[in-house]
This record gives C-alpha cells, sequence and structure tokens, in this order.
C-alpha cells in the first residue's frame, strides 16, 4: 500500500461569497486569528505525514507562493531584536515542499486538480479544500487515511446537513458498512431537497486514487458549466468502489462570511494567544446585546 504524502490544495476559485475581500487575493489567504485559511489545511495534512503540497493557484498566485516561502529579511530582523518564539514560528513549516500549478482559468474543482496529474504521477493524495475549516483538534484526515488504508478505496468526507442547505453540496446515495462508513452507490452535485438522495453531503477533504485523472481528462462540465469533481467521482463509482466517512466534528465552511466569523470566533477563543481577553469582551457584548434587546 502506497503512503500518502502529496496533498493538494486547490485554491483557484473566484471566491465571489466573499467579495469584496477577494477581488485581489485569494480567499484562502484570508486570516482566522493569525494564521491564512490556507496555513490550517497545510498543517493539517502535515499532522498526518503528508510533506509535499501542491498548490493550485489562479490569478493571486503571489502571495500564496511568498507565504510558505522563506523570509530572509524579516528572520534577520526577527533574529536582531531576539524574537524567538516568532521566528520558530514562521519557521514551522520550513520542512514542507511546495509545488504551484496555475489553473488559467477557474473551470471548477474538477478541472483544478487535474492540472495536478502531472506532480501526483501514479500515487494516491489528499485534497483539502482550505476554505473548510477543520477543528485542529479533530481527527478527520487522520481517520480517512486510516480507512483508506483498511479499505484501499477512494474515500470522501461527509457531513449530514439539514436538507434545505444540501442544494450547495454533491450529495451521496449510500450504505453503511460500518459506523460512519458508507459504501457510496450514488452521486448527485448541487441537487435540490427534492432530488437529494440524502442528506449526506461531501465536505473539503478527500482521499483520493490516481485513477481519477483517466475520468477527469474525459469530463464534460456540469452544473454551472464547471468541470465538477462530484461528476468525476460518479464516473469513477463505474469502474470501482468509493467510500465515504462521516465527520461528527466541527467544521467551518469559512469561503461563506458567516461561516469565518463563526470559524474567527471560535478558534480564538481556543488556545489563541489572546483567547482570555477575547472571552471576557465576548462575555461583555453578550451582556450588552442582551440588555439592548430588553
Ligand atoms: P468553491 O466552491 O468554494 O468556489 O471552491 P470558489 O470560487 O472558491 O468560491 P465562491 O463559491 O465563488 O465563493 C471550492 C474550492 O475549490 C477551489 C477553490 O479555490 C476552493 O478552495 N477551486 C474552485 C479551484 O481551485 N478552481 C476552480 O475552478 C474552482
Amino acid at each position: 500500500m502506497t503512503e500518502i504524502t502529496k496533498a493538494l490544495l486547490p485554491a483557484a476559485g473566484l471566491g465571489t461569497r466573499f467579495l469584496p475581500a477577494t477581488k485581489a487575493s485569494p480567499k484562502e489567504m484570508l486570516p482566522i486569528v493569525d494564521k491564512p485559511m490556507i496555513q490550517y489545511a497545510v498543517e493539517e495534512a502535515a499532522a498526518c505525514g503528508i510533506n509535499e503540497f501542491i498548490v493550485i493557484t489562479g490569478r493571486h498566485k503571489r502571495t500564496l507562493e511568498d507565504h510558505f516561502d522563506t523570509v530572509y529579511e524579516l528572520e534577520e530582523n526577527l533574529k536582531q531584536k531576539g524574537k524567538k518564539k516568532l521566528l520558530e514560528e514562521i519557521n514551522r513549516l520550513s520542512h514542507l515542499n511546495f509545488a504551484y500549478i496555475r489553473q488559467g482559468r477557474p473551470l471548477g474543482l474538477g478541472h483544478a486538480i487535474l492540472r495536478a496529474q502531472p506532480f501526483v504521477k501514479d500515487e494516491p493524495f489528499a485534497v483539502l479544500l482550505s476554505d473548510d475549516i477543520i477543528d485542529p483538534e479533530e481527527k478527520l484526515l487522520s481517520n480517512m487515511i486510516k480507512f483508506y488504508k483498511e479499505l484501499d478505496c477512494p474515500i470522501v468526507a461527509l457531513e449530514e446537513v439539514p436538507k434545505e442547505e444540501v442544494y450547495r453540496y454533491g450529495v451521496i446515495a449510500g450504505e453503511m458498512e460500518e459506523d460512519g462508513v458508507y459504501r457510496i452507490t450514488d452521486l448527485v452535485e448541487k441537487p435540490s431537497p427534492e432530488e437529494a438522495p440524502s442528506n449526506l453531503a461531501i465536505i473539503g477533504r478527500y482521499i483520493l486514487t490516481p485513477d481519477i485523472f483517466r475520468v477527469l481528462e474525459k469530463m464534460r462540465p456540469g452544473k454551472g458549466g464547471e468541470y465538477q469533481l462530484t461528476d468525476a467521482l460518479k464516473g469513477l463509482l463505474k469502474k470501482r468502489t468509493i467510500y465515504g466517512y462521516v465527520f461528527k466534528g466541527k467544521r467551518y465552511d469559512a469561503g461563506d462570511k458567516f461561516g469565518f466569523l463563526q470559524a474567527t470566533v471560535e478558534l480564538a477563543l481556543k488556545s489563541s494567544p489572546v483567547a482570555d481577553k477575547f472571552r471576557k469582551y465576548l462575555l461583555e457584548i453578550a451582556d450588552r446585546i442582551k440588555k439592548d434587546s430588553k
């Protein structure tokens, strides 16, 4: 069984739900507390032993590349000022390898993933959509890798969502094989609540096998005129078994303004350098809101 050492980080979307912030910089660089979203995804994957990252970039390539590069002047400055902790912090990911591939036009997630084929070659790989922030204490990706090793099949992360929200996701039909693990029998991209075969929605973590590229190469645009990964998975399903792993922990859709605010508040309250001060501040605000609403 080939170990999973590579992760794809698609970051070439237009980020229309977060305009105007995403007009000139990628949403993946928006900070949650003190780190850009994409760094949470990189840290999550690195904690699972992944050390090669392939970032699919769009027109805002530079900030993403710069973020994971060494910044000589900054390092010198921090060294001179004796700011050891900050120096450690900015170098914490320096052992990881990054490659950047441009997706000329944002033609969909399936199209973005196909761009990485020459880098991934014949290995299984993880895909992390960094606007889906998973609480760093949760073990989603590591559990998916564990099941991948056991089942030797592609695995997508699933979440039970309210029926009225299924239209925002790819949704599966499937049969539960063991607690939280479904053998997928069908997939539908962004169905209406009436069309949806279940309320099990695909969220932004995947373990894929290289045969997905053969399907992606032959694909036609689907919903919204985009090359949808869900459609490619449906094509792959004709050839092999695909599993879904139901995640029960905390996920924030930080590509959406409300989800972004939720992620910011929740992660600031957890182990951030400002956690105590922020908790106090929120309690004051909650008091004020209560008084105002009386
Ligand atoms: P989204 O569905 O969130 O689309 O993409 P988006 O364009 O980024 O944002 P909205 O919906 O317009 O607000 C899911 C992930 O796939 C990447 C995005 O960068 C995001 O990480 N993506 C999407 C690409 O890399 N290329 C694409 O063509 C589309």
